[in-house]
């Protein structure tokens, strides 16, 4: 077999959506309390903030970052978090079976996306609370007139509205784990009312619909939301997580067909109901939580360690995201710092986990556009898949500056792959760019004691004429940059 990859710039699947590179902090465990916000650590600045942590997060680029929850929000009174913080109550928190201080509510997130340079999107609480605190919400956050709520805000030290975009109602309400879990037909009218008054507080919102959390009939649940509320519906909300609690890493790398196989199913819905007449215009998806999450749950407060071959799955979801491009318009990893996240902290200091990498690697050289790149590679069999391709391939084309970028996942444990790689028409002009994302072993990981354990190396080479031959290391993900003429 000759491995392979072929790129023909003019092959396009769509835009790319800078929100595919989104976060998510939830009130759990140290994502906010010990991670975001630590008033106590030295690296805190004048609001709490871990400079540290957003400096870290700087890295990845994230356009819009989800927040309070998560399963939190289903439970959350967003009145508790405001204004002065001596006087704000401490709540039990019946989601994760804690004590929330309020310390950290709606003005010190927007003060961390202004730090940062992101755009917030908040998740109302479709659980235990009504649409009269969500439109309030709406209105504290947006209203520009002289109303009691925008007064309000006024009055806790915000002049100028938070232009708030993007609003999610509820959170996975389809899972019995959920505080206020609602039936599909409850949802689909509990959306519709939400959405209506929080759109009329201000019309410029998009709204994020909770379609599914994957856990049953996934399908059919998405069908009765769109049909029922799709007018109202901006993006529909899907989550997933992974695992490889088999321990078995040639499973483990046939995720990509799971990932394929949602993406597909939920585009294949949309075309169906508008085919049909049912939907009036193509929603949007938005996987507003995904990621590797099987190790650590409650007891240690969702602190996962992540090792290589995670961060190979990492770049396998960017892989299908970019490959969907055209329908995949947000997504947002679970979570930013502690909880299931790349970045983790101690008072004094932070590691990069392994799936740090991989992320601020496609984040910092994805283009604007996906292409329809052709490859082909040795095989590999794992769980119920046979004749897997080994390499995992997407590209892009920045039209701005004609820069592209293919992106290769080797997910084979031992084999280093020779591969052509070659353009349907015009000449590399300039040199190659490749960055690596590896590490000694699969289940290689970073901590305090060896931080660099896995990481990102550059090396750049000449390539001339229409073809080159480059070599991608076993267990690993690589970005190849270069422009063609
Ligand atoms: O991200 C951790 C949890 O996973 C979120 O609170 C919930 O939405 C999901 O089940």
């Amino acid at each position: 077999m000759t491995n392979k990859i072929k790129i023909d710039p003019e092959r396009t699947l769509g835009q790319i959506d800078r929100n595919i590179f989104g976060g998510f902090a939830e009130h759990l465990g140290r994502c906010i309390y010990g991670g975001l916000y630590e008033p106590d650590s030295p690296h805190a600045d004048q609001n709490g903030l871990r400079t540290d942590v957003i400096q870290a997060l700087k890295r990845l680029q994230m356009p819009v970052i989800r927040y309070p929850g998560g399963n939190f929000v289903s439970g959350y009174r967003w009145q508790d978090g405001v204004g002065p913080r001596e006087e704000r109550p401490a709540r039990i928190d019946l989601a994760w079976h804690t004590i929330d201080t309020n310390h950290f509510g709606t003005n010190e997130f927007i003060q961390f996306c202004r730090a940062l340079g992101t755009e917030p999107y908040i998740v109302v609480n479709c659980g235990d609370g009504d649409m009269r605190e969500a439109r309030d919400w709406v209105e504290y956050c947006n209203g520009t007139q002289s109303t009691a709520l925008a007064n309000l805000r006024r009055q806790h030290g915000f002049e100028e509205p938070h232009q708030v975009k993007y609003w999610g109602i509820g959170n996975e309400v389809d899972g019995p784990w959920q505080i206020g879990y609602k039936r599909p037909e409850e949802y689909a009218r509990a959306f519709t009312e939400f959405a209506k008054v929080m759109k009329w507080v201000d019309p410029e919102i998009k709204i994020l619909a909770s379609a599914s959390s994957s856990w049953k009939d996934t399908v059919e649940r998405a069908q009765l939301l769109l049909e029922q509320a799709g007018e109202l519906i901006d993006y529909m909300a899907i989550h997933w997580y992974v695992n490889n609690r088999d321990n078995d890493f040639a499973k483990f790398m046939t995720l990509s067909e799971f990932i394929e196989d949602r993406l597909s199913a939920y585009e294949g819905l949309i075309r169906a109901l508008r085919y049909e007449g049912k939907l009036q215009r193509p929603i949007p998806i938005a996987v507003d939580e995904w990621n590797v999450w099987y190790r650590a749950y409650n007891d240690q407060q969702l602190e996962e360690h992540y090792n290589l071959e995670d961060a190979l799955v990492i770049g396998m979801h960017f892989n299908a995201f970019i490959r969907h491009a055209h329908s995949v318009k947000m997504a947002n990893i679970a979570q930013i710092v502690n909880v299931i996240a790349p970045i983790f902290t101690r008072p004094d200091g932070l590691f990069l986990q392994t799936i740090f990498y991989p992320f601020e690697l496609y984040s910092q050289t994805c283009g604007d556009t996906a292409l329809d790149v052709l490859w082909d590679s040795d095989t590999f069999s794992g769980g119920d898949y046979q004749a897997m391709r080994l390499l995992d391939v997407s590209a892009t084309l920045d039209s701005r500056t004609n820069q592209l970028t293919v992106y290769v996942v080797n997910r084979s444990q031992d084999q280093a792959l020779e591969t052509d790689i070659s353009l349907t028409e015009g000449q590399f002009g300039k040199g190659v760019q490749a960055m690596t994302v590896n590490g000694p072993d699969i289940k290689a990981h970073n901590s305090f004691e060896t931080p660099d354990n896995v990481g990102t190396r550059t090396e750049s080479f000449q390539a001339k004429g229409s073809s080159f031959t480059y070599t991608f290391e076993p267990h690993s993900v690589t970005a190849l940059v270069f422009s063609a003429s």
